[in-house]
């Protein structure tokens, strides 16, 4: 989508605690991750209370809702040791190449082809499974969360929309109802999220809740399972 220069929804970047870049619209006064580290908030959230669980599989299927800056997916794409990963990423309104080339992440992550896998995941084609290397497939999805058609199940969603007050639409009961629909049996889904009306919605899906400690800077989180 074009935007005009001055249009408060157009992303700008802005840097958070730990350094590392995020995003912040202003129309939706939302940021793309906590202001108080955006590297450390993913790397927490997703990774440590959700990635590593699987850490033991060969292979996991993740479903992430709101591709945005790529952090999540190139974070995922760098965890060594895990299982080979297909990973679905959800966007309905990607970012422009200019302004992603001038995100921190690839310098502050400081990994061996951090710069080459960030580049190659906003490079890929949407809407078909791409290689970013042989244990990571990336396949974007042009497509909001409401209409996604039906896909092989996954094991692992990273639920990482914008906040309940920004689009209260994508934390509606029946988004957690057609996500556990969308799990194997012991999925897990994580997100940054701990509000009690969520947590309860999730239960009322069929999901164990937990609440757990958040990443610095917020009091909890929330993973849901599957039963
Ligand atoms: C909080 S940001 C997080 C993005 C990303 N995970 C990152 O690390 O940059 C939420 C993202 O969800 C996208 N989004 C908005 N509505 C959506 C929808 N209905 N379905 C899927 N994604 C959506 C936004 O455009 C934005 O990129």
């Amino acid at each position: 989508m074009q935007r005009m220069e001055n249009d408060p929804l157009k992303p700008r970047i802005v840097e958070s605690d730990d350094g590392s870049h995020t995003l912040r619209v202003d129309a939706l006064n939302e940021h793309y991750h906590s202001h108080k580290g955006a590297v450390q908030e993913s790397n927490y959230v997703f990774l440590k209370m959700g990635l590593e669980l699987f850490k033991e599989r060969e292979h996991i299927r993740i479903l992430e809702v709101g591709f945005g800056t790529g952090l999540n997916a190139l974070l995922t794409a760098l965890s060594a040791n895990g299982p080979s990963v297909h990973y679905v990423t959800l966007e309905t309104y990607p970012l422009e190449m200019d302004l992603v080339r001038q995100l921190n992440y690839p310098a502050i992550i400081a990994r061996d082809q951090a710069e080459t896998f960030f580049e190659a995941m906003h490079n890929a084609a949407w809407n078909e499974p791409v290689a970013i290397h042989d244990r990571f497939t990336l396949e974007k999805r042009a497509t909001a969360l409401q209409d996604l058609p039906t896909i092989d199940p996954v094991d692992l969603v990273y639920y990482d929309a914008f906040a309940p007050h920004a689009q209260p639409e994508l934390w509606e009961p029946v988004i957690w109802t057609s996500l556990i629909e969308r799990m194997n049996p012991k999925g897990v889904l994580v997100t940054y999220c701990a509000k009690g009306q969520v947590r309860r919605d999730m239960q009322a899906a069929g999901f164990e809740v937990e609440r757990l400690e958040g990443p610095p800077g917020k009091r909890e989180m929330l993973r849901a399972t599957k039963p």
